[in-house]
């Protein structure tokens, strides 16, 4: 005879019943007609939403827990989280998450919980849960070790600017430099290695945009959520079996030229949109933000010249559009776990090369220092919001 539910076991004891046989409503049955408390019970049909509605036992309080960033699984055995210090393996997975079949079927039903399937025909997916969390998710034999699953956890509260000087992520002498981007309408690109927090840094910002604008967001799955009255939220469509249907980043940023946007945000530029994107940045639309994955703001110079050749354009033409359409790069690093703003730069044509110039740099303490772009920034920002990052008399020996 197999143990009676327990408060610990719940969940996976039903499904235990469920594999010799039994109907859902006789396995719960058998468990409320056991001897089990109230408490137990309780316990018991928390444990079943977790695993027939959310993200399961193991994961669900992984993702409820406030300081939770990401929540990366690897199979039945590797499951990983990051609370702010980096990634740390939860102990003994495999006993709450069950084998591989159940953490498939656990990719499935997030993958739905999102509006997309995850199959054999689909066996990548990305999407947003009901409540925020942006989901990826791989199955094999892509995922060569078992179905992959990352997570990335959404705060409902977004952060604000003053929020992230209080964290330590933008110095409080600096700030004026990033409003002053937003308020004096900038074209920026906010540049960052995975997870440095452009999302975030970006949403923060954007809040601080005059909210008379009109503010159209374009996203692989709605992540941004700005503190501001006026945003539109547009995001791609995947094509259906067929392969038909698709909308992509560069058909969303077309669409949005016609929406009478005061600004136009692109969540992350990672492919040819970045024609079009360059196309409405250098016809008149000011205050667009994008976000790029690089490693430093020089190396940003050299991913938009990758972006730009999968839209078929040369690196001189890259560089014509990009030097005159983008005021600043604003770059985000993560030193010892803490997230914070790191760079601001400008960007340059030399020849037919596109080059990013350092304008300010802000040391892990907090300093910040001039680099030769720093006129060129001051004179697009302002020179006392650069005066005040730089503190008094920096910007004379600088100069
Ligand atoms: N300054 C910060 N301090 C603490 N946590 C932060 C900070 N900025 C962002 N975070 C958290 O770090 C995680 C990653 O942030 P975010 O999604 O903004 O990064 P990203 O650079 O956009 O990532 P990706 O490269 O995956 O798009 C999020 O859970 C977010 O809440
Ligand atoms: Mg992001």
């Amino acid at each position: 005879m197999r143990a009676r539910p327990t408060a610990r076991s719940g969940a996976s004891w039903v499904r235990a019943e469920v594999a010799a046989g039994r109907t859902l409503g006789e396995a719960l049955d058998a468990g409320t007609a056991g001897a089990l408390g109230s408490g137990t019970l309780l316990r018991l049909e928390h444990d079943l939403r977790a695993e027939l509605l959310g993200a399961g036992t193991l994961l669900a309080p992984l993702l409820a827990a406030p300081d939770v960033t990401d929540v990366l699984v690897n199979g039945p055995t590797g499951v990983w989280a990051d609370r702010g210090d980096g990634l740390v393996r939860v102990p003994d997975p495999r006993r709450v998450l069950g084998d591989e079949g159940a953490v498939r079927g656990l990719a499935t039903r997030l993958a739905a919980a999102c509006g997309r399937r995850l199959d054999d025909a689909a066996p990548v997916v990305d999407g947003t849960l009901p409540d925020g969390t942006r989901l990826h998710a791989v199955i094999p034999p892509l995922a060569a070790d078992g179905t992959t699953i990352s997570l990335r956890t959404f705060r409902d509260t977004t952060l604000s600017l003053a929020d992230l000087v209080a964290l330590r992520a933008v110095p409080a002498h600096a700030a004026p430099v990033l409003r002053a981007l937003v308020t004096a309408r900038a074209n920026v690109v906010l540049s960052g290695a995975t997870g440095t927090g452009k999302t975030t840094t970006l949403a923060a910002l954007l809040g601080l945009a005059d909210p008379g604008e009109r503010i159209v967001c374009l996203e692989d799955s709605v992540e941004l959520r700005p503190a501001h009255p006026h945003v539109v939220h547009l995001q791609v469509r995947r094509p259906n079996v067929q392969m038909a249907g698709e909308i992509t980043l560069a058909d969303l940023v077309r669409a949005a030229m016609r929406m009478r946007p005061d600004r136009i945000v692109l969540g992350e530029c990672r492919g040819a949109e970045i024609r079009d994107v360059l196309g409405a940045l250098n016809t008149g639309h000011e205050g667009g933000w994008a976000t790029v994955h690089a490693n430093t703001a020089q190396d940003v110079p050299s991913r938009l010249v990758a972006l730009a050749a999968l839209a078929g354009m040369s690196e001189s033409t890259l560089a014509a559009q990009a030097a005159s359409g983008i005021d600043a790069v604003v770059h985000l690093r993560r030193t010892d776990g803490r997230r914070h703003l790191a760079q601001v730069g400008v960007l340059h044509r030399i020849g037919d090369r596109l080059e990013c110039v350092e304008a300010l740099t802000v040391a892990a303490d907090g300093r910040v220092s001039a680099g030769p772009g720093v006129d060129r920034l001051a004179s697009r920002v302002g020179d006392a919001a650069v005066a005040a990052a730089l503190g008094a008399g920096a910007r004379v020996a600088v100069a």
